[in-house]
């Protein structure tokens, strides 16, 4: 199942009666290293982003303020993940695609993400995803990243 590869992660709550405190450590609560953390805000409901896949990258999304969605599909099955909580993130493995959207006004999407930025290893276009899935699936799985 696409929601068991894409699973929602609980960090620990180490907070205290001064308030809350979550911790995020590579390939310890999330399952990679992290090499690279971005964050979206100033996005509104009318917006639509992501709207792609990696071909390498592997990426962990947290609202650390507000909300937004995530619709993901490996071009077979396909869910939503509502992201509301600073201390719930969802993990979205290599050649998913995904894209957020429904952003309050004061969402902060932040992201962890395993690999340097590299524009090259990002599919824009749905249909090319999906023949890229194809090829991987009669490749056999085998790990072959073309
Ligand atoms: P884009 O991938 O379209 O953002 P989103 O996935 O949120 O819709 O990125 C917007 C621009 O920012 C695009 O020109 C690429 C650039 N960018 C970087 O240079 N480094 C990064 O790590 C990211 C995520 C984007």
């Amino acid at each position: 199942m696409l929601k068991d590869r894409c699973p929602i992660l609980e960090f620990a709550d180490l907070g205290d009666e001064r308030g809350k405190l979550v911790v995020i450590e590579g390939s310890q609560n999330v399952p990679f290293d992290i090499k690279r953390v971005f964050y979206i805000y100033g996005s509104d409901d009318t917006v639509v982003r992501g709207q792609h896949a990696n071909r390498e990258s592997e990426f962990v999304l947290i609202n650390v303020a507000g909300e937004s969605k995530v619709r993901i599909t490996d071009g077979t099955e396909e869910f939503v993940a509502e992201l509301n909580r600073p201390m719930t993130g969802i993990y979205i493995p290599r050649m998913i695609w995904k894209d957020m959207y429904d952003f309050s006004p004061d969402s902060v999407l932040l992201v962890l993400a395993s690999t340097h930025y590299d524009g090259a290893e990002y599919i824009r276009d749905f249909q090319e995803y999906l023949r890229e899935m194809k090829a991987e699936e009669k490749d056999g799985g085998n790990g072959f990243h073309g």
